[in-house]
């Protein structure tokens, strides 16, 4: 089942299995960075929670380790410090990197974000070259490219152990559904493929958990709604940066589905962006069921409607291009 994190949960879970994971966040002083630490801090599921930016990390660290849980956390501060943030990590999570302001699409992020992603994950390669990647800097349609070619020329690319996190798509479209028929939210699953950026994005309503209709109209609406949803929040936050919190949220509840996943619980279940043969577009999100080892099965799309398959032509070239532009600057 696809799986939601509350407090409760974070305790539910390690009784049924029991961990010592390590996670590296990187970029962990950040608005998404500190939120996640935190409430990665919280999951018994992490023994060593190690945090790496290029700034203030020692006083985050120093603050979340006066929490009263299990994981240790160490601050990493400045380029010289990274490799050491990554020694023995078994899942690093990657916002580092500017957001966007009103006005900027995500791909605008790419001259800053494409070279900070590629010099993390080429250390990453170097020092833990078996840990899941989860990357949430964006363009996420062209950063995990890009990781999938660092890890390349370093001989250590696994696709089952390399994500773009996506998570929160799933989480709006959850709560605009819910909100649109008056659902318990909790009870609510919408699959979202494709990509992470507009057109791109595509919910997949008609395989909603439960079953939900709306009039064509409202349904084209909804879509656009969950598509533009980073920009609702770039527009309200008026230059202050993007989605942080509610990615915070995401970002945890992608990892510690992984962390169950590795830790052998079966029937984990999340959408992310990988490398994918399901479509014409060679990284691609879906529906993926976890294991002990990263991505264990791809479910695929699905059946799709009439407009899903409509939206998914849309997406294929753009989410194309984004592609080739971080294949493209990893080879350079
Ligand atoms: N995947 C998603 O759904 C999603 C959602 C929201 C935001 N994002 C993206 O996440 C990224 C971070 O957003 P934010 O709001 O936390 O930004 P932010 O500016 O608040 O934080 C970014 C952090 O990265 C750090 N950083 C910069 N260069 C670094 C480097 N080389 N190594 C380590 N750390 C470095 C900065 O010091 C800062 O602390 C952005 O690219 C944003 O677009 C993704």
């Amino acid at each position: 089942m696809f799986s939601r994190i509350s407090v409760q949960a974070l305790r539910t879970f390690s009784s049924t299995s029991q961990r010592n994971a390590n996670v590296a966040v990187l970029g962990a002083s950040g608005g998404i960075g500190q939120p996640l630490s935190l409430l990665l801090k919280q999951s018994p599921l992490i023994s060593k929670l190690s945090l790496f930016d290029i700034v203030h990390t020692l006083g985050v660290a120093a603050d979340l380790s006066h929490i009263e849980t299990k994981a240790q956390v160490k601050g990493f501060v400045g380029t010289e410090q990274l490799k050491d943030s990554l020694v023995g990590m078994d899942v690093v999570i990657i916002p580092a990197g500017v957001p966007r302001k009103p006005g900027m699409t995500r791909d605008d992020l790419f001259n800053t974000n494409a070279s900070i992603v590629r010099d993390l994950v080429d250390a990453c390669a170097q020092v833990c070259p078996k840990a899941i990647v989860g990357i949430i800097a964006n363009p996420v349609n062209s950063t995990v490219p890009i990781a999938a070619e660092v890890m390349k020329k370093h001989g250590t690319f696994d696709p089952k152990r390399l994500f773009g996190i996506s998570t929160l798509d799933i989480a709006r479209a959850n709560t605009f559904v819910a909100e649109a028929k008056g659902l318990d939210v909790s009870k609510v699953n919408i699959p979202v493929i494709g990509g992470h950026a507009g057109v791109t994005i595509i919910p997949v309503i008609s395989q909603a958990t439960p079953s939900v209709s709306f009039p064509q109209d409202e349904l084209e609406k909804l879509t656009v709604r969950i598509q533009e949803a980073g920009t609702e929040v770039v527009n309200a936050k008026a230059g202050a940066g993007s989605a942080t919190l509610s990615m915070a949220y995401a970002g945890a509840r992608f990892t510690i589905s992984m962390l169950n996943a590795l830790a052998g619980k079966e029937g984990v279940i999340e959408c992310a962006y990988v490398k994918s043969s399901e479509t014409e577009a060679s990284y691609f999100s879906t529906p993926l069921l976890l294991g002990k080892n990263g991505l264990e099965k791809n479910l695929g799309l699905g059946k799709l409607s009439d407009f899903e398959q409509e939206l998914l032509k849309k997406a294929l070239p753009e989410l194309k291009g984004s592609i080739k532009k971080g294949e493209d600057f990893a080879h350079k």
